[in-house]
């Protein structure tokens, strides 16, 4: 296995590809791209990327294969013709996918003698390369020892240890979290916009400091048992709840965007009935 990476291919030129092809050109290294339909590479070929005709190609002329395609399948599809040439070399998967798929994808180009590292990327196309970007990893500690640093352009580098489907596992469950905030965020709003509030100033003054406080004991006290300890109070919460579910209905919020209310007030019911 090779130890230094300076020529790195990346396979596709999505939103999150060009923008992984751009952190690696800052960082000084040889890329080469390669995107199922031509013509997405603009201004990185202007920066010194070189544009490969057909995934052997670029596999063929990069130290490192990097992969962020859309899902699984396209991988697969991507990589079935070009197995061969990525025998011996090192493949990192930064395509999003389920723990079956990574575990899979894992299983079958080891088989094919690749030094394989799944990752997970916890940043958006505009965050890459920023100081809160960060990467995910799994799969074989020594592999990730080589190619972190290299990938350290892209965000920091995260290992999630040798299970190659943990970086999906971290991810998805990660942006779990992160789409219930969203979903609390998206009712509250509706909840002030419906009954006349000022949205704007609701956003600034009062979610967004709420929410920062809040959300270190959300982060440490969510819980896999699904039990509430008796210090939450279960039954004074349901309470609570019931009068948001209320007023959100007296507001005429759609019922869809309180999903999460009725998901806390299922638990918070559920601790009552136990105690
Ligand atoms: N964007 C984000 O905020 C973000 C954040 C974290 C992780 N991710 C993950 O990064 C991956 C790429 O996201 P993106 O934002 O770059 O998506 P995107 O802009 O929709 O790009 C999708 C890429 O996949 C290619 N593709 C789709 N189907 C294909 C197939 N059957 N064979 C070969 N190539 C195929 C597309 O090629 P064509 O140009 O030919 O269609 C394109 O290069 C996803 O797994 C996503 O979940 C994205």
């Amino acid at each position: 296995m090779k130890t230094q990476y300076e020529r790195i291919s990346i396979l596709g030129l999505g939103a999150m590809g060009r923008a992984l092809a751009s952190a690696l050109l800052d960082s000084g290294r040889e890329v080469t791209v390669w995107n199922r339909t031509p013509g997405k590479a603009g201004e990185l070929v202007t920066r010194g990327a070189r544009v490969a005709s057909s995934p052997e190609e670029a596999i063929h002329v990069g130290d490192l294969t990097v992969v962020c395609l859309l899902d699984d399948a396209s991988v697969r599809a991507t990589l079935a013709p070009a197995v061969r040439e990525l025998g011996g070399g090192t493949l990192v998967n930064l395509t999003s996918g389920s723990v079956r798929q990574a575990r899979e994808l894992a299983r079958w180009l080891t088989g094919h003698g690749v030094h394989f590292l799944a990752g997970g990327i916890m940043a958006v196309p505009a965050t890459v390369g920023t100081q809160g970007a960060f990467v995910l990893y799994s799969s074989a500690r020594d592999v990730f020892d080589r190619v972190a640093p290299v990938l350290g352009s892209i965000g920091r580098s995260h290992w999630v240890g040798e299970d190659p489907g943990f970086a999906a596992l971290y991810d998805m469950a990660a942006l779990s979290g992160m789409y219930g905030l969203g979903a609390g965020a998206d009712h509250a709003v509706a909840l002030v916009h419906a009954e006349g509030g000022d949205v704007e100033t609701f956003r600034q003054e009062v979610l967004q400091p709420w929410m920062e406080q809040m959300l270190p004991i959300t982060v440490a006290g969510a819980d896999a048992s699904e039990t509430v300890p008796d210090e939450y109070n279960p039954a004074m919460q349901a309470t609570g709840l019931e009068n948001i579910l209320s007023a959100s209905g007296e507001a005429g919020v759609p019922a869809h965007l309180a999903g999460h209310l009725r998901a806390s007030l299922w638990r918070m019911r559920r601790a009552v009935d136990a105690s």
